[in-house]
């Protein structure tokens, strides 16, 4: 692992100058940053960084260089809300979409993720494992470099497991850094709707001991909303995973306003996700609760949901993280920087908010900020470099546009 160093870098953006583990509210619109700067990463870690008419008389600076002038240097992202192991794309589902079928009532038929189920069963650990290393190899050149990964096409046992196994090789094999999610209540089997409780048992009983026992979670998820899984049973499955040490990250108030938020925080869940149907009191909970609020702009986006309301929510000081929840039902695109435009052109967040809410904030959300997130001293040299960009606001206008150059990760360029 040899030591670099970026020179003549035109703005270094979201340096840490106090030590934070999310920003909220006001604080979003503030960017801190370096302009004519260089950065130095030694053994895979951010080492130091400052001005270019500081450089010279640095001792032991790296013989490996690279120039980033006219470009910009930031964190890359963290996307802390996917399904990228899946077995098979679901375009057919989406002609119905196209006619008028709403997520719900392809849910209800036997489509959506059940869909995605009955493959998972026939679907083979190394194909599962193959497909998902190109989706990372694609997100990376978007400039994703940390991602979470949830289970929740398998639905049986066994199937939950192939799919975490699947992300445990991914751990070992990607340059990314990843976090695994156990969703095994993401939709309830056919054969278990006339007696969901009796499914929930199973996630309880049967499918969490064996995911904490091979420790292949590092947290556990509920799709908690209209039509899927109630606050009841969301409350056992949490108070269930909270002795193997697994904390929440839930699915909440996508298709109604489902008491998801409140039993999320409750449980002091790492973040809340979707949030279309959020209110006064899903705020209020919210509020000092040390749970992220996350929004998927790329779900709403392609489900033609109303929006999350993201700026009610900076407004009454909270922070807000932005992901892709990439998968093949409602969000088939893993691309965060069209995040990021969906972010300044349907929430109206300011570019410094997006780029806050796609790398500390996400960073949080999935348990890395300490880590992640930020260009700090001693963390991870996952960074990004620009092409040559006009400014910082260009990353969320040009919103088709592949503005990232090189990505390196672990101070090294992949
Ligand atoms: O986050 N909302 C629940 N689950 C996924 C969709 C999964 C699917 O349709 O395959 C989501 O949007
Ligand atoms: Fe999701």
């Amino acid at each position: 692992m040899s030591d670099k160093l970026i020179v003549n870098i035109k703005e270094l953006l979201h340096i840490e100058n106090e030590s934070v583990s999310y920003v909220a509210g006001e604080r979003m619109k503030v960017m801190p940053k370096v302009e004519n700067a260089w950065l130095w990463m030694k053994e895979g870690k951010i080492y130091d960084y400052g001005t270019m008419d500081e450089l010279d008389g640095k001792d032991g600076l790296p013989e490996k260089r690279i120039n980033a002038e006219g470009k910009l240097v930031m964190p890359a992202w963290c996307d802390s809300h996917t399904h990228l192991v899946y077995p098979q794309s679901r375009e057919i589902e989406y002609i119905d979409k196209i006619k008028g079928l709403s997520y719900e009532e392809i849910a209800a038929r036997g489509g959506g993720i059940l869909n995605s189920a009955k493959k998972m069963q026939e679907a083979s650990e190394d194909k599962l494992f193959e497909d998902a290393t190109k989706r990372l190899e694609e997100i990376v050149r978007w400039g994703t470099g940390a991602v979470e990964i949830k289970s929740g096409y398998g639905l049986t046992t066994e199937s939950e497991l192939k799919m975490l196994r699947v992300i445990k090789r991914l751990k070992e094999t990607s340059p990314l850094t990843i976090k695994a999610t156990f969703l095994g209540a993401h939709s309830i089997p056919m054969e278990y709707r006339d007696d969901q409780s009796k499914y929930v048992d199973i996630v309880i009983d049967e499918m969490l001991p064996r995911v904490a026992d091979e420790g292949l979670a590092d947290f556990v998820d509920v799709f908690c909303d209209k039509g899927f899984f109630t606050v009841e049973d969301t409350d056992r499955i949490l108070e269930a995973a909270a002795k193997y040490g697994m904390r929440p990250k839930i699915h909440a108030n996508e298709l109604d306003y489902s008491g998801g938020i409140q039993v999320g925080v409750k449980h002091n869940a790492l973040s809340v996700d979707h949030l279309e149907f959020t209110g006064d009191d899903e705020i209020a909970a919210l509020k000092d609760s040390g749970t992220m609020p996350t929004i998927l702009p790329g779900a709403a986006f392609f489900l033609n949901m109303a929006l999350a309301p993201a700026r009610k929510m900076m407004e009454a000081g909270l922070p807000v993280a932005l992901a892709t929840d990439f998968n093949p039902g409602s969000s088939p695109s893993g691309n965060m920087q069209l995040i990021m435009a969906m972010g300044s052109i349907m929430y109206r967040m300011l570019p410094e908010e997006v780029i806050n809410a796609v790398t500390i904030n996400t960073a949080y959300a999935m348990g890395v900020e300490k880590e992640l997130g930020t260009i700090a001293k001693g963390k991870k040299a996952n960074v990004i470099i620009t092409k040559e960009i006009p400014s910082m606001e260009y990353m969320t206008y040009a919103y088709g546009e592949n503005k990232v150059e090189t990505v390196m990760l672990n101070g090294e360029v992949v």
